[in-house]
Protein backbone atom coordinates (compact mmCIF):
# COMPACT_ATOMS: atom_id res chain seq x y z
CA UNK A 1 0.00 0.00 0.00
CA UNK A 2 2.39 2.37 1.10
CA UNK A 3 4.66 2.26 -1.85
CA UNK A 4 1.92 2.05 -4.53
CA UNK A 5 1.01 5.88 -2.48
CA UNK A 6 5.08 6.60 -3.22
CA UNK A 7 4.94 5.79 -6.79
CA UNK A 8 1.41 7.80 -7.40
CA UNK A 9 3.50 10.68 -5.19
CA UNK A 10 6.20 10.27 -7.47
CA UNK A 11 4.77 10.19 -10.81
CA UNK A 12 2.88 13.66 -9.77
CA UNK A 13 6.21 15.39 -9.06
CA UNK A 14 7.72 14.87 -12.50
CA UNK A 15 4.50 16.13 -13.89
CA UNK A 16 4.82 19.04 -12.30
CA UNK A 17 8.76 19.55 -13.11
CA UNK A 18 8.10 18.88 -16.42
CA UNK A 19 5.24 21.15 -16.96
CA UNK A 20 5.71 24.04 -14.06
CA UNK A 21 7.00 27.17 -15.05
CA UNK A 22 8.31 29.38 -12.94
CA UNK A 23 7.43 32.99 -11.37
CA UNK A 24 9.98 35.73 -9.95
CA UNK A 25 8.29 38.68 -7.98
CA UNK A 26 9.41 41.78 -6.51
CA UNK A 27 7.99 44.21 -4.82
CA UNK A 28 8.23 47.97 -4.05
CA UNK A 29 7.23 50.77 -2.35
CA UNK A 30 3.75 50.63 0.26
CA UNK A 31 2.59 47.62 2.06
CA UNK A 32 -0.56 47.63 -0.46
CA UNK A 33 2.23 46.58 -3.36
CA UNK A 34 3.28 43.74 -1.24
CA UNK A 35 0.03 42.31 -0.60
CA UNK A 36 -1.07 42.75 -4.13
CA UNK A 37 1.83 40.41 -5.32
CA UNK A 38 0.54 38.23 -2.59
CA UNK A 39 -2.91 37.97 -4.84
CA UNK A 40 -0.95 38.14 -7.87
CA UNK A 41 0.78 34.87 -6.81
CA UNK A 42 -2.12 33.33 -6.13
CA UNK A 43 -3.54 33.77 -9.56
CA UNK A 44 -0.67 32.99 -11.54
CA UNK A 45 -0.02 29.87 -9.49
CA UNK A 46 -3.58 28.62 -10.87
CA UNK A 47 -2.20 29.03 -14.52
CA UNK A 48 0.44 26.35 -13.76
CA UNK A 49 3.60 28.78 -11.82
CA UNK A 50 5.16 27.60 -9.19
CA UNK A 51 7.33 31.08 -7.84
CA UNK A 52 10.88 30.97 -7.22
CA UNK A 53 13.02 32.77 -5.32
CA UNK A 54 15.98 31.88 -7.53
CA UNK A 55 16.29 34.71 -10.40
CA UNK A 56 17.90 32.47 -12.61
CA UNK A 57 15.59 29.78 -12.05
CA UNK A 58 12.34 32.11 -13.35
CA UNK A 59 10.10 32.28 -16.79
CA UNK A 60 8.64 34.92 -16.09
CA UNK A 61 9.98 37.68 -13.86
CA UNK A 62 7.15 40.04 -12.63
CA UNK A 63 8.27 44.03 -10.67
CA UNK A 64 5.35 45.40 -8.77
CA UNK A 65 6.62 49.08 -8.59
CA UNK A 66 6.13 52.47 -7.21
CA UNK A 67 5.84 55.45 -8.27
CA UNK A 68 5.45 57.75 -5.48
CA UNK A 69 8.68 59.60 -5.92
CA UNK A 70 11.07 59.49 -8.98
CA UNK A 71 13.63 57.91 -7.55
CA UNK A 72 11.65 54.65 -6.58
CA UNK A 73 11.22 54.65 -10.30
CA UNK A 74 14.72 55.58 -11.20
CA UNK A 75 15.52 52.17 -9.31
CA UNK A 76 12.80 50.53 -10.86
CA UNK A 77 14.57 50.99 -14.11
CA UNK A 78 18.01 49.78 -12.90
CA UNK A 79 16.68 46.47 -12.09
CA UNK A 80 15.55 46.23 -15.21
CA UNK A 81 18.62 46.81 -16.96
CA UNK A 82 20.09 44.15 -14.69
CA UNK A 83 17.69 41.79 -16.23
CA UNK A 84 19.20 42.02 -19.72
CA UNK A 85 21.51 39.40 -19.50
CA UNK A 86 19.43 36.99 -17.92
CA UNK A 87 16.88 37.56 -21.08
CA UNK A 88 20.30 37.24 -23.58
CA UNK A 89 20.73 33.83 -22.25
CA UNK A 90 17.14 32.47 -21.89
CA UNK A 91 14.98 33.81 -25.38
CA UNK A 92 11.77 32.43 -23.22
CA UNK A 93 11.93 34.74 -20.75
CA UNK A 94 9.13 36.85 -19.94
CA UNK A 95 9.55 40.43 -17.76
CA UNK A 96 6.30 42.47 -16.46
CA UNK A 97 6.03 45.43 -14.64
CA UNK A 98 2.62 45.45 -12.49
CA UNK A 99 1.67 48.21 -10.28
CA UNK A 100 2.03 52.21 -10.20
CA UNK A 101 4.43 52.55 -12.76
CA UNK A 102 2.88 50.50 -14.83
CA UNK A 103 -0.39 52.20 -14.60
CA UNK A 104 0.99 55.55 -14.56
CA UNK A 105 3.69 54.65 -17.98
CA UNK A 106 0.75 52.55 -19.38
CA UNK A 107 2.13 50.91 -23.02
CA UNK A 108 4.91 53.81 -23.13
CA UNK A 109 6.85 51.96 -20.87
CA UNK A 110 7.11 48.82 -23.51
CA UNK A 111 8.81 52.13 -26.18
CA UNK A 112 10.72 52.72 -22.85
CA UNK A 113 12.41 49.86 -21.50
CA UNK A 114 12.52 47.25 -24.55
CA UNK A 115 12.76 44.57 -21.97
CA UNK A 116 9.24 44.89 -20.91
CA UNK A 117 6.85 42.64 -22.04
CA UNK A 118 3.87 42.79 -20.17
CA UNK A 119 2.46 45.83 -18.80
CA UNK A 120 -0.63 45.72 -15.66
CA UNK A 121 -2.08 47.58 -13.88
CA UNK A 122 -3.09 47.48 -10.47
CA UNK A 123 -6.96 46.56 -11.12
CA UNK A 124 -5.92 43.84 -13.67
CA UNK A 125 -4.49 41.19 -12.02
CA UNK A 126 -7.56 39.06 -12.70
CA UNK A 127 -6.80 39.48 -16.35
CA UNK A 128 -2.85 38.16 -15.98
CA UNK A 129 -4.35 34.88 -17.74
CA UNK A 130 -4.74 36.01 -20.44
CA UNK A 131 -2.26 38.61 -20.63
CA UNK A 132 0.15 35.38 -20.44
CA UNK A 133 -1.13 33.80 -23.25
CA UNK A 134 -0.59 36.35 -25.32
CA UNK A 135 3.00 37.01 -24.28
CA UNK A 136 3.45 33.55 -24.97
CA UNK A 137 2.46 33.53 -28.15
CA UNK A 138 5.39 36.51 -28.71
CA UNK A 139 2.99 39.48 -28.57
CA UNK A 140 3.74 42.06 -25.96
CA UNK A 141 0.31 42.23 -23.40
CA UNK A 142 -1.23 45.71 -21.48
CA UNK A 143 -3.88 46.38 -19.16
CA UNK A 144 -3.96 49.57 -17.14
CA UNK A 145 -8.06 49.67 -16.86
CA UNK A 146 -9.11 50.92 -13.81
CA UNK A 147 -12.05 49.78 -11.61
CA UNK A 148 -14.72 50.85 -9.50
CA UNK A 149 -15.24 47.44 -8.26
CA UNK A 150 -12.66 45.40 -8.06
CA UNK A 151 -11.11 44.20 -4.39
CA UNK A 152 -9.84 41.41 -4.75
CA UNK A 153 -11.88 40.24 -2.03
CA UNK A 154 -12.04 36.80 -4.12
CA UNK A 155 -8.85 35.46 -3.98
CA UNK A 156 -6.91 34.52 -1.16
CA UNK A 157 -3.40 35.27 -1.33
CA UNK A 158 -0.24 33.39 -1.62
CA UNK A 159 2.06 34.44 1.59
CA UNK A 160 4.80 35.34 -0.08
CA UNK A 161 8.73 35.39 1.70
CA UNK A 162 6.11 35.06 4.90
CA UNK A 163 7.33 34.63 8.63
CA UNK A 164 4.17 32.96 9.61
CA UNK A 165 3.21 34.98 12.23
CA UNK A 166 2.68 39.05 10.52
CA UNK A 167 -0.15 39.28 7.20
CA UNK A 168 -1.21 42.39 5.91
CA UNK A 169 -4.83 42.08 4.76
CA UNK A 170 -6.36 44.94 2.02
CA UNK A 171 -9.57 46.85 3.03
CA UNK A 172 -9.95 49.64 0.76
CA UNK A 173 -8.16 50.30 -3.05
CA UNK A 174 -7.55 53.72 -4.29
CA UNK A 175 -8.08 56.94 -2.82
CA UNK A 176 -10.33 59.76 -3.94
CA UNK A 177 -8.00 62.44 -1.67
CA UNK A 178 -6.28 63.93 -4.32
CA UNK A 179 -3.69 65.66 -2.20
CA UNK A 180 -1.82 67.84 -4.76
CA UNK A 181 1.98 66.30 -4.66
CA UNK A 182 0.50 62.62 -4.50
CA UNK A 183 0.75 59.66 -7.79
CA UNK A 184 -1.70 57.26 -5.86
CA UNK A 185 -5.31 58.24 -6.70
CA UNK A 186 -3.97 58.50 -10.55
CA UNK A 187 -2.21 55.10 -10.19
CA UNK A 188 -4.72 52.98 -8.08
CA UNK A 189 -8.01 54.63 -9.17
CA UNK A 190 -11.18 55.72 -7.45
CA UNK A 191 -11.69 54.77 -3.32
CA UNK A 192 -13.84 51.34 -2.83
CA UNK A 193 -13.92 49.26 0.04
CA UNK A 194 -13.74 45.64 0.57
CA UNK A 195 -16.61 43.20 1.00
CA UNK A 196 -16.57 42.39 5.11
CA UNK A 197 -17.53 39.09 4.82
CA UNK A 198 -14.82 38.52 2.55
CA UNK A 199 -12.14 40.23 4.79
CA UNK A 200 -13.32 38.29 7.79
CA UNK A 201 -13.04 34.78 5.92
CA UNK A 202 -9.43 36.32 5.12
CA UNK A 203 -8.33 37.10 8.74
CA UNK A 204 -10.15 32.78 9.80
CA UNK A 205 -8.18 31.66 7.13
CA UNK A 206 -4.99 33.76 8.81
CA UNK A 207 -5.71 32.23 11.97
CA UNK A 208 -6.49 28.94 11.29
CA UNK A 209 -3.03 28.50 9.66
CA UNK A 210 -1.22 29.98 13.12
CA UNK A 211 -0.85 33.99 12.46
CA UNK A 212 -1.23 35.90 14.94
CA UNK A 213 -0.96 39.39 13.74
CA UNK A 214 -2.87 40.70 10.73
CA UNK A 215 -2.83 44.58 9.40
CA UNK A 216 -5.63 45.85 8.05
CA UNK A 217 -4.36 48.41 4.90
CA UNK A 218 -5.55 50.95 2.65
CA UNK A 219 -4.73 54.34 1.52
CA UNK A 220 -6.80 55.93 4.04
CA UNK A 221 -8.20 53.60 6.27
CA UNK A 222 -10.55 55.20 8.43
CA UNK A 223 -12.51 56.18 5.14
CA UNK A 224 -13.38 52.44 4.66
CA UNK A 225 -17.25 52.27 3.74
CA UNK A 226 -18.88 49.38 2.86
CA UNK A 227 -22.59 49.81 1.99
CA UNK A 228 -22.98 46.88 -0.75
CA UNK A 229 -20.36 48.00 -3.19
CA UNK A 230 -19.63 50.89 -5.22
CA UNK A 231 -17.21 53.58 -5.36
CA UNK A 232 -16.88 55.88 -1.53
CA UNK A 233 -18.15 59.04 -3.62
CA UNK A 234 -21.53 57.32 -4.56
CA UNK A 235 -22.67 56.34 -1.09
CA UNK A 236 -24.70 59.75 -0.37
CA UNK A 237 -27.29 57.85 -3.75
CA UNK A 238 -27.43 54.58 -1.75
CA UNK A 239 -31.01 53.68 -0.43
CA UNK A 240 -32.05 54.12 2.96
CA UNK A 241 -31.14 50.31 3.74
CA UNK A 242 -28.18 50.47 2.68
CA UNK A 243 -27.19 53.32 4.52
CA UNK A 244 -28.39 52.09 7.54
CA UNK A 245 -26.53 48.94 7.90
CA UNK A 246 -23.62 49.83 6.01
CA UNK A 247 -20.00 49.53 8.36
CA UNK A 248 -17.21 51.98 8.85
CA UNK A 249 -13.87 51.71 9.44
CA UNK A 250 -14.83 52.21 13.21
CA UNK A 251 -17.33 49.26 13.46
CA UNK A 252 -15.49 47.04 11.10
CA UNK A 253 -12.39 47.41 13.78
CA UNK A 254 -15.06 46.51 16.32
CA UNK A 255 -16.07 43.30 14.20
CA UNK A 256 -12.70 42.30 13.94
CA UNK A 257 -11.65 42.31 16.84
CA UNK A 258 -14.61 40.33 18.62
CA UNK A 259 -14.14 37.94 16.04
CA UNK A 260 -10.17 37.37 17.02
CA UNK A 261 -9.70 38.06 20.25
CA UNK A 262 -6.30 36.53 20.06
CA UNK A 263 -5.10 38.37 17.25
CA UNK A 264 -3.34 41.17 17.42
CA UNK A 265 -4.99 43.77 14.94
CA UNK A 266 -3.15 46.96 13.33
CA UNK A 267 -4.01 48.88 10.67
CA UNK A 268 -2.43 51.71 8.04
CA UNK A 269 -2.37 54.46 6.98
CA UNK A 270 -4.52 56.77 8.97
CA UNK A 271 -5.63 60.43 7.18
CA UNK A 272 -5.61 62.50 9.82
CA UNK A 273 -8.79 64.23 8.21
CA UNK A 274 -10.79 61.08 8.39
CA UNK A 275 -9.77 59.86 11.79
CA UNK A 276 -13.08 59.66 13.94
CA UNK A 277 -13.42 59.50 17.48
CA UNK A 278 -15.15 56.56 17.20
CA UNK A 279 -12.19 54.76 15.56
CA UNK A 280 -10.45 56.21 18.86
CA UNK A 281 -12.58 54.92 21.68
CA UNK A 282 -12.80 51.15 19.87
CA UNK A 283 -9.12 50.90 19.91
CA UNK A 284 -9.09 52.06 23.75
CA UNK A 285 -11.94 49.18 24.24
CA UNK A 286 -9.93 46.33 22.78
CA UNK A 287 -6.52 45.16 24.14
CA UNK A 288 -5.85 43.40 20.73
CA UNK A 289 -5.92 46.30 18.80
CA UNK A 290 -2.62 47.60 18.85
CA UNK A 291 -1.84 50.88 20.48
CA UNK A 292 -0.19 52.74 17.84
CA UNK A 293 -1.33 55.08 14.69
CA UNK A 294 0.57 56.06 11.74
CA UNK A 295 -0.49 59.41 10.99
CA UNK A 296 1.07 61.40 8.44
CA UNK A 297 0.59 65.04 8.29
CA UNK A 298 3.36 65.85 5.30
CA UNK A 299 3.61 69.30 6.81
CA UNK A 300 3.49 71.32 9.73
CA UNK A 301 2.70 74.87 8.40
CA UNK A 302 -1.10 75.59 7.54
CA UNK A 303 0.04 77.43 4.13
CA UNK A 304 1.58 74.06 3.07
CA UNK A 305 -1.01 72.37 4.24
CA UNK A 306 -3.46 73.62 2.37
CA UNK A 307 -1.12 74.00 -0.65
CA UNK A 308 -0.81 70.35 0.07
CA UNK A 309 -4.86 70.19 -0.24
CA UNK A 310 -4.80 67.99 3.12
CA UNK A 311 -8.27 68.49 4.46
CA UNK A 312 -6.92 69.70 8.21
CA UNK A 313 -5.43 72.59 9.84
CA UNK A 314 -2.36 72.03 11.65
CA UNK A 315 -4.64 73.17 15.00
CA UNK A 316 -7.35 70.54 13.77
CA UNK A 317 -4.68 68.33 13.85
CA UNK A 318 -2.51 68.77 17.53
CA UNK A 319 -6.47 68.55 19.05
CA UNK A 320 -6.20 65.29 16.94
CA UNK A 321 -3.24 63.87 18.63
CA UNK A 322 -4.18 65.16 21.94
CA UNK A 323 -7.60 63.08 22.03
CA UNK A 324 -5.65 60.15 21.44
CA UNK A 325 -3.39 60.66 23.69
CA UNK A 326 -6.12 61.61 26.34
CA UNK A 327 -7.98 58.22 25.36
CA UNK A 328 -5.66 55.96 24.78
CA UNK A 329 -2.13 57.27 26.74
CA UNK A 330 0.55 54.77 25.40
CA UNK A 331 -0.59 55.44 22.12
CA UNK A 332 2.83 55.44 19.78
CA UNK A 333 2.36 57.63 16.99
CA UNK A 334 4.26 57.84 13.59
CA UNK A 335 4.18 60.19 10.74
CA UNK A 336 5.02 61.09 7.12
CA UNK A 337 6.67 64.28 6.50
CA UNK A 338 7.72 66.07 3.22
CA UNK A 339 10.16 68.51 2.82
CA UNK A 340 10.58 71.33 0.55
CA UNK A 341 7.22 71.47 -1.42
CA UNK A 342 6.95 74.28 -4.06
CA UNK A 343 7.32 77.59 -2.44
CA UNK A 344 8.00 76.02 1.39
CA UNK A 345 9.28 79.00 3.43
CA UNK A 346 12.26 78.81 5.86
CA UNK A 347 8.84 79.46 8.46
CA UNK A 348 7.07 76.96 7.37
CA UNK A 349 10.08 74.56 7.35
CA UNK A 350 10.51 76.09 11.28
CA UNK A 351 6.57 75.26 11.56
CA UNK A 352 7.34 71.86 10.50
CA UNK A 353 10.05 71.48 13.43
CA UNK A 354 7.54 72.87 16.08
CA UNK A 355 4.92 70.57 15.05
CA UNK A 356 7.32 67.80 15.90
CA UNK A 357 8.72 69.18 18.34
CA UNK A 358 4.76 69.33 20.21
CA UNK A 359 4.19 66.17 19.14
CA UNK A 360 7.32 64.30 19.55
CA UNK A 361 6.45 60.91 17.45
CA UNK A 362 7.73 57.61 18.24
CA UNK A 363 8.77 57.59 15.07
CA UNK A 364 8.79 59.07 11.50
CA UNK A 365 8.91 58.86 7.19
CA UNK A 366 10.60 61.92 5.99
CA UNK A 367 10.92 62.79 2.41
CA UNK A 368 12.16 65.03 -0.16
CA UNK A 369 9.10 66.54 -2.12
CA UNK A 370 9.76 64.76 -5.66
CA UNK A 371 7.55 66.14 -8.48
CA UNK A 372 5.15 63.55 -10.14
CA UNK A 373 4.12 64.75 -13.62
CA UNK A 374 0.40 64.94 -13.90
CA UNK A 375 -0.47 65.86 -10.32
CA UNK A 376 -2.32 69.23 -9.60
CA UNK A 377 1.37 70.25 -7.68
CA UNK A 378 3.20 69.52 -11.11
CA UNK A 379 1.02 71.18 -13.22
CA UNK A 380 0.29 74.71 -11.04
CA UNK A 381 3.28 75.10 -8.45
CA UNK A 382 7.11 75.65 -9.33
CA UNK A 383 9.15 73.02 -8.29
CA UNK A 384 11.31 76.00 -7.35
CA UNK A 385 13.51 74.73 -3.70
CA UNK A 386 16.74 74.21 -4.33
CA UNK A 387 17.68 70.65 -4.22
CA UNK A 388 20.22 71.85 -1.34
CA UNK A 389 17.59 73.51 0.88
CA UNK A 390 15.58 70.32 0.71
CA UNK A 391 18.13 68.15 1.37
CA UNK A 392 19.30 70.26 4.50
CA UNK A 393 15.63 70.51 5.55
CA UNK A 394 15.44 66.64 5.42
CA UNK A 395 18.23 66.15 7.13
CA UNK A 396 17.07 68.80 10.24
CA UNK A 397 14.16 66.75 11.04
CA UNK A 398 15.71 63.71 10.27
CA UNK A 399 17.68 64.60 13.21
CA UNK A 400 14.75 66.07 15.20
CA UNK A 401 13.16 62.82 14.61
CA UNK A 402 16.34 60.75 16.10
CA UNK A 403 16.01 62.70 19.13
CA UNK A 404 12.19 62.31 19.48
CA UNK A 405 12.64 58.78 19.20
CA UNK A 406 15.65 58.13 21.41
CA UNK A 407 13.41 60.17 24.18
CA UNK A 408 10.41 58.09 22.88
CA UNK A 409 12.23 54.85 23.64
CA UNK A 410 13.87 55.44 26.95
CA UNK A 411 10.14 56.24 28.55
CA UNK A 412 10.37 52.22 28.30
CA UNK A 413 13.22 52.04 30.22
CA UNK A 414 12.88 49.46 33.53
CA UNK A 415 8.93 48.71 32.11
CA UNK A 416 7.33 45.66 30.79
CA UNK A 417 6.02 45.41 27.06
CA UNK A 418 4.51 42.57 25.58
CA UNK A 419 6.19 41.62 22.20
CA UNK A 420 5.23 39.28 19.47
CA UNK A 421 8.13 37.28 18.45
CA UNK A 422 8.61 37.69 14.13
CA UNK A 423 11.86 36.69 13.53
CA UNK A 424 15.61 35.92 14.59
CA UNK A 425 17.84 39.37 15.32
CA UNK A 426 19.94 40.51 12.07
CA UNK A 427 22.58 41.14 14.61
CA UNK A 428 22.41 38.11 16.33
CA UNK A 429 21.52 34.61 16.52
CA UNK A 430 20.99 34.19 19.94
CA UNK A 431 18.11 36.78 20.01
CA UNK A 432 14.70 37.46 18.91
CA UNK A 433 13.13 40.08 17.20
CA UNK A 434 9.50 41.43 17.47
CA UNK A 435 7.89 44.50 17.85
CA UNK A 436 5.72 46.17 21.51
CA UNK A 437 2.26 47.26 20.46
CA UNK A 438 3.27 50.51 19.59
CA UNK A 439 5.23 49.20 16.94
CA UNK A 440 8.77 49.92 18.32
CA UNK A 441 10.99 47.20 17.47
CA UNK A 442 12.47 45.19 20.51
CA UNK A 443 15.47 42.85 20.75
CA UNK A 444 16.09 40.24 23.42
CA UNK A 445 17.40 36.65 24.60
CA UNK A 446 15.76 33.91 22.70
CA UNK A 447 15.57 31.29 26.33
CA UNK A 448 13.21 29.01 25.38
CA UNK A 449 10.27 30.78 23.56
CA UNK A 450 9.56 30.44 19.40
CA UNK A 451 8.79 32.28 16.98
CA UNK A 452 4.79 33.53 17.11
CA UNK A 453 4.91 33.43 20.76
CA UNK A 454 3.39 36.22 22.77
CA UNK A 455 6.47 37.24 25.18
CA UNK A 456 6.64 39.63 28.28
CA UNK A 457 10.21 41.49 27.82
CA UNK A 458 11.36 44.51 30.53
CA UNK A 459 13.37 46.84 28.80
CA UNK A 460 16.80 47.76 30.02
CA UNK A 461 18.33 49.23 27.13
CA UNK A 462 17.43 50.87 23.95
CA UNK A 463 19.00 53.20 20.90
CA UNK A 464 16.93 55.41 19.09
CA UNK A 465 15.37 52.75 16.86
CA UNK A 466 15.23 49.66 18.73
CA UNK A 467 14.31 48.40 22.61
CA UNK A 468 16.37 45.96 24.29
CA UNK A 469 15.53 43.75 27.16
CA UNK A 470 14.62 40.19 28.24
CA UNK A 471 11.94 37.95 28.67
CA UNK A 472 10.02 38.11 32.25
CA UNK A 473 7.46 35.36 30.65
N1 LIG B 1 -2.23 57.40 2.05
C1 LIG B 1 -1.18 57.96 2.79
C2 LIG B 1 0.06 58.24 1.98
C3 LIG B 1 0.51 57.33 0.88
S1 LIG B 1 2.03 57.78 0.10
C4 LIG B 1 -1.68 59.25 3.51
O1 LIG B 1 -2.78 59.29 3.96
O2 LIG B 1 -0.96 60.20 3.68
C5 LIG B 1 3.20 57.62 1.43
C6 LIG B 1 3.93 58.86 1.72
O3 LIG B 1 4.80 59.22 0.66
C7 LIG B 1 3.07 60.09 1.91
O4 LIG B 1 2.51 60.13 3.18
C8 LIG B 1 4.02 61.22 1.67
O5 LIG B 1 4.69 61.59 2.84
C9 LIG B 1 5.03 60.61 0.69
N2 LIG B 1 4.85 61.17 -0.65
C10 LIG B 1 3.78 61.04 -1.47
N3 LIG B 1 3.98 61.73 -2.61
C11 LIG B 1 5.20 62.31 -2.53
C12 LIG B 1 5.97 63.17 -3.37
N4 LIG B 1 5.49 63.57 -4.55
N5 LIG B 1 7.18 63.56 -2.95
C13 LIG B 1 7.66 63.17 -1.75
N6 LIG B 1 6.99 62.38 -0.90
C14 LIG B 1 5.76 61.95 -1.27
FE1 LIG C 1 -1.82 60.20 -1.60
FE2 LIG C 1 -3.10 61.88 -0.07
FE3 LIG C 1 -4.29 59.66 -0.89
S1 LIG C 1 -0.98 61.23 0.17
S2 LIG C 1 -2.63 58.21 -1.15
S3 LIG C 1 -3.66 61.35 -2.17
S4 LIG C 1 -4.39 60.60 1.16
Amino acid sequence: MNIEIDTKIKKIENVKENNLKKFYIESYGCQMNFADSEVVASIISKEGYDSTTNLNDADLILLNTCSIREKAEITVRKRLESFNKLKRNNNNLKVGVLGCMAERLKSKFLDEEKIVDLVVGPDAYKDIPNLLNEINDGSNAVNVLLSKEETYGDISPVRLASNGVTAFVSITRGCDNMCTFCVVPFTRGRERSRDPKSILTEIKNLEESNYKEVTLLGQNVDSYLWYGGGLKKDFSKANNLQKKTSINFAKLLKIVAENFPKLRIRFSTSNPQDMSLDVITTMASYSNICNYIHLPVQSGSDVVLKAMNRQHTRNEYLSLIKNIKKLIPDCGISHDMITGFPNETQQDHKDTLSLMNAVKYNFGYMFKYSERPGTYAAKKFDDNIDESVKKMRLQEIIDLQQTHSKLRNQEYLGKIVEVLIEKESKKSVNHWAGRNQQNTVVVFPKKNHELGDFVQVKINDCTSATLIGESIS
